[in-house]
């Protein structure tokens, strides 16, 4: 299992308080037999340039691994990301390439929260894979999905170079599985990740949700998404 999106990293943005908790979050995951998982904190193009973000994102990655090893404890494997807002201009924003995770040319993207019917995002979402050559993997779309009319937006971001990650705890309860029989039904589910920020009311819970969605949808459709997440973070 791989947790595609996570907020492990400590004091970059709204995930793990401090090294302590991001170490726990770590403990957790590895526990619950994640294998290895991607770091993708928030980058929000308003406030940071891409280079600030990535001196920041890597440094506090360095001191995990340095608590880490003072404590003896070893980590999963871990690849660097970002989830990255999308606002107007994005696809032009230099260095973006950057935010890709690991070695890969797949970028974490997540959609205004405010509706994404509006041009601009569609054009923002083509131009990142068409004039910059990424691509772009839509962030927890379980969050944005809501009503029927949604799913019709939806509808139109289908594109060979676009992917789409679901959030795990949309197998939780009762309505939201109903919304991810039909996302997976549509193929609109390539990645899952916990988007874990903290050990209580957000906490990495991957593998809860892998047991349902097996049964859900079978374990070949579970194999092909974390296939999907090997391919991505061994590019
Ligand atoms: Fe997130």
């Amino acid at each position: 299992m791989i947790d595609f999106h996570t907020h492990i990293l400590p004091e970059i943005d709204d995930g793990a308080r401090s090294v302590r908790r991001s170490l726990e979050m770590y403990e957790y995951q590895k526990n619950s037999g994640v294998d290895a998982l991607v770091a993708t904190p928030h980058f929000y193009p308003d406030n940071m340039t891409v280079e600030s973000f990535l001196q920041k994102r890597n440094n506090a990655y360095e001191r995990v691994l340095e608590a880490s090893e003072e404590k003896k404890i070893s980590l999963i494997p871990t690849y660097l990301g970002a989830e990255a807002a999308l606002a107007p201009g994005f696809s032009r924003i230099d260095g973006i390439e950057k935010l890709c995770i690991g070695n890969s040319n797949y970028i974490l993207v997540e959609m205004p929260h405010d509706g994404w019917n509006s041009v601009w995002v569609q054009r923002e979402i083509y131009s990142v894979s068409a004039n910059r050559g990424l691509i772009p993997i839509i962030a927890h779309i379980d969050r944005y999905i809501l009503t029927k009319s949604d799913f019709k937006t939806l509808d139109s971001f289908f594109d060979p170079n676009v992917c789409f990650q679901i959030n795990a705890d949309c197998y939780f309860s009762f309505s939201s599985r109903r919304r991810a029989k039909k996302f997976a039904k549509m193929n609109a589910i390539q990645f899952v990740g916990s988007d874990c920020h903290n050990m209580s009311d957000r906490a990495p819970t991957l593998a809860k949700c892998v047991q349902i969605m097996k049964k859900m949808h079978g374990e070949d459709f579970v194999n092909e998404i974390f296939e999907n997440s090997r391919i991505v973070v061994n590019s």
